[in-house]
């Protein structure tokens, strides 16, 4: 692979991805084949926030190849509560560890840690921004459910505005050719613009919707999210947006037989429970083809990174991230580094636009 760290899926070719989905699916086929894959290496969770799948399929991918696993998922109970820099912490626990996976509530963190560290960083999800391994999980999903990456209807519903999981999954499904995608949300939880124009870049088409009746007949993939509470400024926003969108037996009847309902989980009440008898609904055998994905991802980072140099931050001393979100507002002494685009400069760390 060209890349040492997994920040963003976009930092792999397409056959690279393609040869890490191949091999998740040759895995699932025969994970005894593998369980001896990552012998006497450890693998780092640093988890900065609340995490369920991603923390367990990482910790369960790693233990499945033979590995071992160190972290932590309650940062207040590690130095972190004294005071302690990203930096630090990083560079400390990759001299420790072969690999170190990360999830931070704020925006570019991963990317950040990865200029520390001297083992491969996944970005297990950083704030609003990305979350390169759930959409690993959704491609190897849609590889083996819809048995295809491309010329594909797909539907994102919910928090598009905060989700990182549909960031991710448009920015990657974009550059399959012939996918188009219907954006299904309320016009506060609406897609980032940069998303927009990373989609219309890649070719592809979108269209903007209010309701998923009005989608659903037409989609081959629809992907619910949850509204990220989390995320909102205040518990007024989160409370205006709640509950818009349910996804129930009735507006399913509305969908194609071959539909694909996927969710990143954990879901809160977009999606009832009789969905999920449903053999449209792949939300559960998904979390499965996470493990899968993550074990091939984490055997390919390992077993190549010893030949990968270090990337080299590009500093951009003039460069100011305005994005009060962005890692770099809270750890003060990252460089500032900044991606050209052909709308501009934007942050190498969580890709906002500096004006
Ligand atoms: C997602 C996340 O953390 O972004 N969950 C996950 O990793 N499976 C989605 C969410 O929390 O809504």
């Amino acid at each position: 692979m060209s890349v040492r760290n997994l920040i963003d899926l976009n930092q792999l070719t397409l056959e690279e991805l393609d040869d890490i989905v191949d091999m998740a699916c040759r895995i699932s086929r025969h994970p005894s084949h593998y369980s001896s894959a990552c012998r006497d290496k450890l693998m780092a969770t640093l988890f900065y926030e609340p995490s369920t799948r991603t923390q367990m399929s990482f910790q369960s991918a790693m233990l499945r190849l033979g590995g071992k696993i160190i972290g932590f998922d309650n940062p207040g109970a590690t130095s972190v509560a004294k005071g302690e820099s990203l930096k630090d912490t990083v560079t400390v626990l990759s001299g420790y560890t072969d690999i170190l996976t990360i999830r931070h509530p704020v925006e570019g963190a991963a990317m950040a840690a990865s200029l520390y560290s001297s083992v491969p960083v996944v970005n297990a999800g950083d704030g609003g921004h990305l979350h390169p391994t759930q959409t690993l999980t959704d491609v190897v999903t849609l590889r083996n459910v819809a048995h295809r990456t491309d010329n594909l209807v797909i539907g994102m519903c919910g928090d598009l505005a905060n989700g990182r999981t549909v960031h991710s999954l448009c920015k990657c499904m974009a550059r399959y050719g012939g996918n188009s995608f219907v954006f299904i949300s309320t016009q506060a939880l609406a897609m980032p613009d940069y998303i927009k124009d990373y989609v219309t870049a890649c070719g592809c088409r979108y269209s903007e919707v209010r309701t998923i009746e009005e989608a659903i007949p037409y989609l081959d993939v629809l992907y619910m999210t949850r509204i990220q509470r989390e995320r909102f400024a205040n518990e007024e926003e989160y409370e205006a947006q709640k509950g818009v969108y349910v996804l129930d037996g009735k507006k399913m009847s509305l969908g194609k037989p071959d539909l694909c309902v996927l969710h990143p989980l954990p879901r809160v009440d977009e999606i009832s429970y009789e969905v999920d008898d449903d053999p449209r609904a792949y939300y559960f055998k998904q979390t499965l083809y996470g493990m899968y994905g993550r074990m091939a991802l984490i055997i390919r980072l390992i077993s190549e990174h010893e030949s990968r140099q270090p990337d080299k931050p590009q500093v951009d001393s003039g460069f100011v991230c305005r994005n009060p979100k962005c890692i770099t507002q809270i750890e003060t002494y990252l460089p500032p580094m900044s991606n050209d685009t052909p709308k501009g400069k934007v942050c190498a760390y969580c890709e906002h636009h500096s004006h």
